[in-house]
């Protein structure tokens, strides 16, 4: 059973793994009707990866005996002026999702609840390779600035992403 501050936190995170989702996949919306097919691709997949984090955290909540509340996700933002402009917002929101989950291992260290720490731990690494994943396409945005057979070359890399999903009954810390 969780502390009632630390269940909170761990609702509220699920809800913004959720809104997180919501964010990659009007990201991709803005980018299929400029027939960047390779961006929006490569944002798809990121949605239905949102979706499996916002899963961990349903799962865990339940399997540890915690009531899940879904809580409210904003609208997200439709348009911006570049594919440069929405892959450096995917970044500034990243590294709030790294301070959030942070912030959540500190709650659970207080409550020396080593058990959500734990299942922390794979947020704590994955936030890793988000930030380096969605930085790597900023920096090469850059590399590229208004050269456009250089962005429809880095689109056809971006289509190459694949969504590997979980295997079944690996979400949950007890095969749920
Ligand atoms: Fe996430
Ligand atoms: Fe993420």
């Amino acid at each position: 059973m969780f502390d009632d501050k630390l269940l909170a936190a761990l609702n509220d995170q699920m809800t913004f793994e959720f809104y997180s989702g919501y964010i990659y996949k009007a990201m991709a919306a803005y980018c299929r009707p400029l027939d960047l097919d390779g961006f929006a691709n490569w944002l798809e997949i990121q949605a239905l990866e949102e979706m499996t984090h916002g899963e961990r955290f349903y799962l865990y909540i339940n399997d540890s005996g915690g009531r899940v509340h879904l809580g409210a996700i904003a609208e997200p933002k439709a348009d911006y002026s570049s594919p440069l402009e929405a892959f450096e917002t995917a970044l500034h929101h990243e590294q709030i999702v790294t301070g959030r989950i942070n912030k959540l291992v500190d709650t659970a260290l207080a409550q020396s609840d080593h058990a959500s720490r734990i299942f922390l731990d794979w947020f704590v690494t994955e936030q890793i390779e988000e930030e380096a994943n969605v930085g790597s396409v900023v920096a090469k945005l850059h590399l590229i600035g208004d050269d456009m057979p250089a962005l429809f070359l880095l689109d056809q890399d971006l289509a190459a992403r694949a969504f590997n999903p979980p295997p079944p009954g690996t979400l949950g810390v007890t095969g749920g």
